[in-house]
């Protein structure tokens, strides 16, 4: 990044927000994480995904699991580009979109030897300006975060206007999770959460690890929104569909996990969607630290 762009993304931000955020084709901006690994998350990015785009929604995965990406593998895709080439300057963010399957355009975390593995301050700011800037035309991003609370996962979930949590039944991930939605709601004064529940028997078991969670942060947070969004099933066919890097919902579309996922794409799209609207959010100084 230059000297005199530097200078002027951080002239937006102490604007506040970005002018162009005010564009006329805004994307609603979904960040998918977790507090703990193995979830199931990047499965429910890229099935959401699909189910969203039979839906006639035009979708983008943003893979932002720097160094470690999933979303490629699951789709039986090798990119030749990832998000570091967008630094080099030679690339722009259409250069480095992949093809996904069922017209689903994926932007891949990880291309070859060398890939990213965290951010600097410069370059996260670099990248939302990159990413503020640009008009594409897709209703939707969803963003596969890693799990946990590294600066780089709070950066990519913050970024987007809308936080989707996935949490299995495990009370170290109800746990976990909690834990994620303190650190996001005190230090980053966010307030709404869709909570979906994966890998249940059934949904009232989605919906008991739902309150399980509610009540952790009733006792500990104050005001939150947590929205259930519902469950999937625990799905054999989806492990089967991981060895086969074929997505669930393509490979097994009658399978009931697959059923689930359309049923929670509609949910998502009545969903009525928190105060800021779409867009990649700009983050405040105090977190980039100039
Ligand atoms: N609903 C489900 N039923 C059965 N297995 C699942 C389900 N969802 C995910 N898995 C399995 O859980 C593991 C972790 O899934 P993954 O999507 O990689 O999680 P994350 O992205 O949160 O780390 C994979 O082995 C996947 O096959
Ligand atoms: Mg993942």
């Amino acid at each position: 990044m230059t000297g005199k762009e530097f200078t002027e993304h951080r002239h937006v931000i102490q604007n506040g927000f970005s002018n162009s955020s005010t564009g006329s084709h805004v994307p609603r901006v979904i960040a998918v994480t977790s507090g703990k690994g193995g979830v199931g998350k990047s499965n429910i990015v890229l099935n959401l995904a699909i189910a969203l785009g039979k839906l006639g929604k035009k979708v983008l995965i943003m893979d932002t699991n720097l160094g470690l990406s999933n979303i490629d593998i699951l789709s039986g895709l090798c990119p030749k580009y990832s998000f570091s080439h967008l630094f080099t300057g030679d690339k722009s963010i259409e250069d480095i979109l992949v093809d996904g399957p069922g017209n689903v355009q994926i932007l891949p975390a990880h291309a070859g030897p060398g890939s990213l593995r965290e951010l600097t301050a410069d370059r996260k700011l670099f990248l939302l300006g990159l990413f503020d800037d640009w008009r594409p035309e897709f209703d939707i991003f969803l963003i596969d975060t890693a799990p946990g609370i590294s600066g780089e996962v709070l950066y990519f979930t913050t970024a987007a206007s809308e936080k989707m949590i996935v949490i299995t039944p495990e009370p170290t991930s109800i746990s976990d999770a909690a834990t994620l939605i303190k650190i996001l709601h005190t230090d980053w004064a966010e307030k709404h959460f869709r909570i979906l529940v994966n890998k249940v028997a059934n949904d009232s078991e989605g919906m008991d690890a739902f309150l399980t969670l509610s009540k952790i942060l009733d006792q500990s947070v104050g005001f939150l929104s947590l929205d259930y969004l519902g469950s999937v099933p625990f799905d054999p066919k989806i492990p089967d569909a991981v060895r086969l890097q074929k997505p669930l919902i393509l490979a097994y579309p009658e399978t009931p996990a697959s059923c689930n996922f359309l049923e929670l794409c509609e949910k998502l799209l009545e969903a009525s969607m928190p105060p800021q609207n779409g867009g990649i959010r700009f983050f405040w100084k105090k977190f980039l630290n100039i």
